[in-house]
């Protein structure tokens, strides 16, 4: 058996999975999020771990324990946790969603240069990414920078915890605008301009490698054997698309969680000019592009959590037949946006309501924007040239029919559905059976494990409408910047 673990940033989700990939249970546990100043997002490493225990003994307690394998990862990415010489958190994680280090960002793109940066880690430095964090605490936290003894990410962080070996994967340290994207190695330079060395930073694996052995503490908190591997794991867009097979050449994943992504598999190392979108390594072994929104299913969430007040998502949508008719627009900037605006000051918007306008209207503007905006990075990747006829979709959002079909519309493509909807937590598990030598690959993995059940179809009349659509969408973003500055 192999446990799958999702460290996400509302909750953690723990799956429990044979090697044959039936699922024998899966537990969910909730963490808080803290925003202690507006665009700041934070949570306490020390919740997710006491989130994960109290999950693990739910999720084994009716199994042979004996017969767990392997654990391994999907860690929301890019979050900054720092440990000091005893191997305590030093503050709160700075979290993938905080918007706070615009200047540090600016020193990186502008002052230094986007195209040096670029050059040492295949990426430009975005307010999420973890060394404008470091830059952030050296200046405003000096006491806590100097105590610094480890860097970690979150579901590293997790890794540690259990086997006690500082350990991180090449797909996570990608988003961390530290690492050597190319030659998977961290960059010196980057290191040096963030007054770091390399001793501060963790160990790298290959996602589908074992990091060690589960330790006695983490044995004893979570009643199971010393024996369980703990394999490295990955960054949650690269595990999702794991777990829905999206590995190999020019495959797609599209996730609708609390962020949006559109995330491309490539074999080779390559980097777009404009550094338009990410560029990292791919829990393969090999790459991947990808382009972020972060307000995805969280648009939704918000939308219906908070100014509706329901939780039946279900039954708010049941009226919304008409696709490429709604005059209502979204921009769903709630945290600032990150491809292909790169503004953590944008902000959301409705625009275009009339007095005839309904609630049902709103809620599709709601849908609709988000696919709009993954629809850019979308554009950016044709742009580089690779053409996408089919897409796999995961996260909360991919729950939702009507959602699925609005994206197929607004993408112009085939949009499969696989036989696990559990993608980050799958792809963890599916990792773990890897590392434990069920299966030679990934790619052999996931070729045996995961099925396309199902297709939703793009129509044509509609993919018109929706084309039209776009263009007035491209043009709200860049009429409203000036406000949102
Ligand atoms: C990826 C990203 C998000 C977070 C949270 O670059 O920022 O996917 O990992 O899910």
């Amino acid at each position: 058996l192999y446990i799958g673990v999702d460290l996400g940033t509302s909750s953690v989700k723990l799956l429990l999975m044979d090697e044959a990939g039936d699922i024998k249970s899966i537990v969910t546990r909730e963490y808080p999020l803290y925003f202690p100043k507006p665009g700041w997002s934070e949570q306490n490493p020390e919740d997710w771990y006491t989130a994960l225990v109290d999950g693990i003994k739910e999720l084994t307690k009716d199994c042979d324990k004996s017969q767990i394998e392997g654990i391994s990862f999907s860690g929301q990415m890019h979050g900054m946790v720092i440990l000091d010489e005893n191997d305590n958190v030093i503050r709160p994680a700075i979290l993938w969603n905080d918007g706070r280090t615009q200047e540090e960002c600016d020193y990186l793109n502008i002052e230094i240069g986007r195209e040096k940066i670029s050059s040492y880690t295949a990426n430009m430095a975005l307010t999420g990414f973890t060394a404008p964090k470091i830059l952030w605490v050296k200046k405003h936290e000096p006491d806590n920078f100097a105590k610094i003894k480890k860097v970690m990410l979150p579901k590293d962080y997790i890794a540690y915890k259990l086997s006690g070996v500082h350990c991180t994967d090449v797909s996570d340290a990608s988003g961390m605008l530290l690492f050597d994207v190319k030659n998977k190695r961290w960059s010196k330079e980057m290191l040096d301009i963030c007054g770091l060395k390399e001793e501060q930073m963790a160990k790298v694996f290959e996602s589908f490698q074992v990091v060690g052995n589960m330790n006695g503490q983490a044995a004893k908190d979570l009643g199971l054997s010393e024996n369980v591997k703990v394999i490295a794991g990955g960054g949650d867009q690269a595990v999702a698309s794991v777990g829905t097979g999206v590995v190999g050449e020019g495959k797609c994943n599209v996730s609708l969680g609390t962020s949006g992504v559109v995330f491309i598999s490539t074999e080779n190392f390559a980097v777009d000019d404009q550094n338009a979108l990410h560029a990292f390594c791919h829990a393969n072994g090999k790459y991947h592009f990808m382009g972020v929104m972060l307000s995805a299913a969280a648009s939704n969430k918000w939308w219906m959590d908070e100014i509706i007040g329901t939780k039946e998502y279900a039954k708010e949508q049941k009226d919304i037949t008409e696709l490429g008719e709604n005059n209502v627009y979204f921009l769903p900037y709630l945290m600032g946006e990150r491809t292909p605006h790169n503004n953590p000051n944008a902000r959301g918007t409705f625009i275009g309501m009339t007095m005839d306008t309904t609630r049902a209207d709103m809620t599709q503007a709601v849908l609709e924007g988000v696919a709009f905006a993954l629809r850019d990075s979308f554009e950016i990747t044709k742009s580089l040239g690779v053409n996408i006829e089919r897409i796999r979709i995961n996260g909360g959002g991919a729950k939702s029919p009507l959602w699925c079909k609005i994206i197929a519309n607004v993408l112009n493509v085939k949009v499969d559905k696989i036989n696990s909807e559990e993608g980050p937590a799958f792809g963890a598990a599916i990792l773990a059976c890897v590392g434990c030598g069920k299966y030679n690959s990934v790619e052999e993995a996931t070729t045996k494990l995961i099925k396309v059940i199902d297709t939703t179809e793009q129509d044509a009349a509609i993919v018109d409408k929706y084309n039209k659509k776009y263009d007035v969408f491209k043009q709200l973003y860049p009429s409203l910047k000036e406000m949102f500055d």
